[in-house]
């Protein structure tokens, strides 16, 4: 194993993207980049690297076209400024002579970011590459999901890069912890008075979280089905709901404090049940490209998590995530337990239960739903108060934009720990083990109908907060 790498907080000078050419960096990369540029926060030359034998003007122009694809406005001074920090090595990554090209590129610079873009059974061939080149010791490596497809091969992932680097220079990106995340719910959560009594088995009945999309699977069936909704979706992004949900308060505000409170988190959560597992698959999946006729892959995955711990313990975490529902829309929703019976209510009426929903997707914000007496309803109904964070002028960067930044000052907050990565993995291992047989459902509705089985004990599926 290389050294320690570099220090936390040391910013990089220069941004190495290998697979530059690929899908990734069309829709994303480039459109970061720009917006970083923009903002003023990109201050480091770009280096593009891929197999293609491409010049920096075939670089540039598709850059432009990435960036004009995505909706995004370009300003030709913004642009013209982030071009100029292009350049290009082509080479196939299983070939030292290609390192040898990039060392050249980057001669002088001291703390290199690598992105790679490329097939996960490339990152330990890519990365053993730039050590054997002697361009790894003093780097970071910021890495794309999947790691791993389950609990044994992430750990056998590590284990190959870690023979070239150490894991404080790895920088995983959970694209969901550059949403509104981690940090700004716990704050949340912590940080109110009205708010964090509350937030326990004393008084939350039950937490649902929701990941719905209403697009299919369309042009990613060659990706999508080795994969399914519970290695795409669950293991990682909705894991990382979970955890800012319920996990402690860190006990200090530095990167390790924080991981340690979220990887706690993770020790307390009991592996899965495949007995509250609902797989479905919409129909018409097996049709698409790249999915095998019979393919018996998920599309919908529908589960029921358990926290063994002092603050959860009983409180049920109901997950669902699919394609091809009714909306997009991603939340995180504490159901509270009602409260006791209220003698100045008819006998048959009870307030409805309280609840509090944080919403990632499409866009941010908190809602409060509350019994209350209005003067034009006859009795007592649920109102709901909501707070857009668009409203409140806290919408802010795009996922890429925050992490691909925070990589290249160093700060590793929002990206994921191999314990992490591991912990995940366990609690989702018995699914993948005893996988049910998948259902078909749909299109447009939320999922096979034994889904709502795995809500039936706690009224049910609540209908997400749609935008509006
Ligand atoms: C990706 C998954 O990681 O996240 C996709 O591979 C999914 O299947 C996407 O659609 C959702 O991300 P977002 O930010 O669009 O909600």
């Amino acid at each position: 194993m290389a050294g320690a790498g570099p220090a936390e907080g040391a910013a990089a000078d220069v941004l190495v993207v290998f697979g530059i050419t690929g899908d990734l960096a069309r829709v994303m990369t480039f459109r970061s980049l720009y917006r970083l540029e923009r903002r003023g926060v990109l201050d480091c030359p770009v280096v593009g690297v891929a197999v293609e034998d491409w010049s920096v003007d075939q670089l540039v122009a598709r850059a432009r076209e990435s960036i004009i694809g995505t909706g995004e406005p370009l300003d030709e001074e913004v642009f013209a400024r982030l071009a100029a920090r292009f350049s290009y090595v082509g080479g196939d990554f299983t070939e030292p002579s290609t390192y040898e090209r990039v060392g050249r590129a980057i001669a002088g610079k001291e703390l290199p970011v690598y992105y790679l873009e490329v097939p996960p059974g490339l990152f330990a061939t890519v990365v053993g590459h730039l050590a054997e080149a002697g361009l790894a010791g003093n780097a970071r490596f910021v890495i794309e999901k999947p790691f791993g497809h389950d609990a044994q091969s992430a750990q056998q992932l590590a284990a190959d890069l870690h023979e070239h680097v150490d894991e404080s220079q790895l920088f995983r990106i959970d694209h969901y912890l550059g949403k509104m995340g981690l940090e700004e719910i716990l704050h949340l959560r912590f940080a109110n008075q009205m708010l964090w009594p509350l937030w326990n088995r004393d008084h939350v009945d039950h937490v649902q979280i929701t990941m719905a999309e209403s697009f299919g699977v369309e042009d990613r069936g060659h990706f999508y089905d080795p994969v399914g909704a519970l290695r795409d979706v669950v293991q990682n992004h909705l894991m990382q709901v979970v955890a800012a949900t319920a996990m402690e308060p860190p006990s200090r505000g530095d990167v390790r404090s924080l991981k340690e409170a979220k990887v706690g988190l993770y020790h307390a959560m009991v592996e899965a049940d495949p007995a509250h597992y609902v797989r479905g698959q919409y129909d018409g999946y097996r049709s698409i490209e790249g999915v095998a006729p019979d393919s018996t892959t998920e599309t919908f995955a529908a589960l029921r998590l358990e926290i063994q711990n002092w603050r959860w313990e009983g409180v049920p975490f109901l997950i669902r995530a699919g394609k091809r529902l009714p909306v997009s829309q991603t939340e995180v929703r504490l159901v509270f337990k009602q409260v006791p019976y209220l003698g100045m209510l008819p006998r048959d009426r009870r307030p409805e239960r309280n609840e509090l929903v944080v919403r990632f997707d499409p866009s941010t914000g908190v809602r409060m739903v509350v019994d209350a007496r209005r003067a034009d309803v006859a009795g007592p109904a649920p109102i709901e108060l909501d707070m857009r964070f668009a409203d409140e002028g806290g919408e802010g960067p795009t996922p890429y934009e925050v992490l691909l930044a925070a990589a290249m000052r160093g700060d590793s907050t929002r990206f994921t720990r191999q314990d992490g990565v591991e912990e995940t993995w366990r609690v989702m291992q018995p699914l993948l083990d005893a996988a049910p047989p998948v259902q078909p459902y749909a299109p447009g509705t939320w999922g096979p109908a034994a889904a709502d089985e795995i809500a039936a004990d706690v009224g049910g599926w609540r209908s997400p907060w749609l935008p509006g």
